[in-house]
């Protein structure tokens, strides 16, 4: 039923979609506000160790399931868990690694839609003379669908279909499209994160202003950078660094297995897999800390900064920021902050698309059209509805089953999979076939009891506490249909309430609604 032998074109492209894969939205818009908001240099520790302990892991983890599936002939989680043991549930629970994946996509390219139309106005000066309030009510008037851009109603609707259109037509040309892509959309935007990063570095407090007269953009990167060790006994700081972990590494989704069921079988994982993931936090840390917050508290001050930091920053701040530095060089740092997130944005859902399409493929044998096609039509099926009245919030609860816990489940059944069913041993064996690289053999031991620990862990963390403790209002709150109001410090509402509202970032004008 399956073409076994469809593998990556080059060590070079299977390491740029890999990385394309993992960066995404979530280095930009999600990182630096997690960071601000769990108290900057305070976040770095937890965060890196969460790396360490969970992400390579899981990352090494998943690679190797996903290659071992592949030399199978299988492209999906439900059929790459299912031989990987007797036991047929396991195929059940690999379906996780499919619903994720739209469910999130449905989101993720409504949001790929904004930066490319931001990349349109950004180059037609659409921005230029507005004030700081008309720009972030001009993108209040496009999600609300109630302005007519350009003239044309609902066209974030139209604007929305075209770009997922483009991502079926990408992923119908299969993995060579996708590999070329991810070698012209990543080096871009890396290049697109210098320019702004040299600017966030070195544009001081030239644009401190009466209002703002403390503005300084090294408060800024100073506030990320300085280690603080008070916070790590802080669970919530935890949290919320694991939630990121999972999120900007891809893990816990089934998209990483999908791309990895089409390496070959003795072609390396171990230095390959580390290389996407390193890659990955090189981008995150570097670039992501430099551009939005810097440049934020380069004009603005650091105080505005903690106490606007959100994800409408990029949309609603950044385009009037960025005119202050003239009609061209604006012109050209509005090009480059949303042809960025364009590129990050555009090379990760392909990554959430391709598991569908294994399914179907390992299923009824569907070829990449047909596959191609179908996953554009339920992804804009499930996005739709949240395009149109996102302002009602009702997809929340689905949200949070479906990109939350989801996500922290699947990656303690795999783990719990690889490590414990199909044994560590052979599990190891796996992962280092072909390895270009020594792994340290304590990441057995961590594979196999580490992680599986801290991420039960999380998923107790992340589920016991409502609100307050108030179980009876938080109950109330779940029937009136609002979702269920967890604490602050749980993961459930970092994941949820952040993921979705913010960082999935649908509806940012509500975010304080928690
Ligand atoms: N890692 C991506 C980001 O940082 C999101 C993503 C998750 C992409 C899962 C693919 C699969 O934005
Ligand atoms: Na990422």
């Amino acid at each position: 039923m399956t073409t076994k032998n469809e593998s990556w074109g080059s060590r070079i492209g299977l390491i740029l979609a890999m990385a394309g894969n993992a960066v995404g939205l979530g280095n930009f818009l999600r990182f630096p506000v997690q960071a601000v908001q769990n108290g900057g240099g305070a976040f770095i520790i937890p965060y890196l160790i969460c790396f360490l302990l969970m992400g390579i892991p899981l990352l090494f983890t998943e690679w190797s399931i996903g290659r071992f599936g592949g030399k199978l002939g299988n492209h999906s989680t439900p059929y790459i868990l299912d031989s990987m043991s007797k036991k047929p549930i396991w195929k059940y629970i690999g379906v996780f690694g499919i619903f994720t994946n739209i469910a999130v996509v449905a989101y993720y390219t409504y949001i790929e839609s904004w930066t490319f139309i931001y990349v349109l106005h950004s180059v037609f000066g659409t921005f230029t003379g507005m004030g700081k309030e008309e720009v972030s009510l001009f993108f209040d008037h496009y999600v609300n669908l109630t302005g007519s851009d350009l003239g044309i109603p609902f066209l974030p609707i139209l604007v929305y279909i075209l770009i997922l259109g483009v991502n079926v037509y990408i992923l119908s040309t299969g993995l060579g499209g996708i590999e070329k892509v991810a070698k012209i959309g990543m080096p871009l935007l890396v290049v697109f994160g210098i320019i702004l990063a040299y600017q966030g570095w070195t544009m001081g407090s030239d644009f401190a202003s009466a209002e703002f007269p403390n503005a300084n953009a090294w408060d800024g990167i100073n506030f990320l950078w300085t280690p603080q060790y008070d916070s790590l006994a802080d669970p919530k700081v935890w949290l919320a660094a694991a939630g990121q972990i999972f999120f900007t590494l891809s893990v816990g989704m089934g998209s990483i297995q999908c791309y990895a069921s089409y390496v070959r079988e003795n072609e390396d994982i171990a230095l390959n897999s580390l290389s996407a993931g390193f890659t990955n936090e090189f981008v995150e840390v570097l670039l992501g800390s430099a551009i939005v917050i810097p440049i934020a508290a380069g004009f603005l001050g650091l105080d505005w900064v903690m106490e606007n930091a959100g994800f409408g920053m990029a949309f609603q701040t950044m385009p009037y920021l960025f005119q202050q530095w003239g009609a061209v060089f604006g012109a050209i740092a509005g090009i480059s902050w949303f042809g960025l997130l364009f590129f990050a944005g555009i090379t990760s859902s392909l990554a959430m698309g391709t598991p569908w399409m294994g399914f179907m493929k390992d299923e009824f044998g569907w070829n990449k059209v047909k596959g191609a096609i179908s996953f554009g039509l339920i992804a804009l099926a499930m996005g739709l509805p949240t395009v149109l009245f996102y302002q009602y919030g009702y997809f929340d609860e689905y949200d949070y089953w479906a990109g939350t816990v989801s996500l922290v489940v699947f990656a303690l059944l795999e783990i719990i999979l690889f490590g414990w069913v199909f044994g560590i041993d052979r599990g190891w064996a796996e992962l280092n076939r072909g390895a270009d690289i020594r792994i340290p053999s304590i990441y057995k031991f961590i594979i196999k009891y580490v992680t599986p620990v801290l991420l039960i862990l999380v998923f107790i963390g992340a589920l016991v506490t409502p609100q307050g403790n108030d179980w009876s209002g938080a109950l109330a709150t779940l029937l009136e249909g609002n979702g269920f109001t967890f604490d602050s410090s749980s993961l459930i509402s970092k994941i949820t309430q952040e993921d979705v509202k913010e960082q999935l970032l649908l509806n940012p004008d509500k975010a304080d609604f928690f």
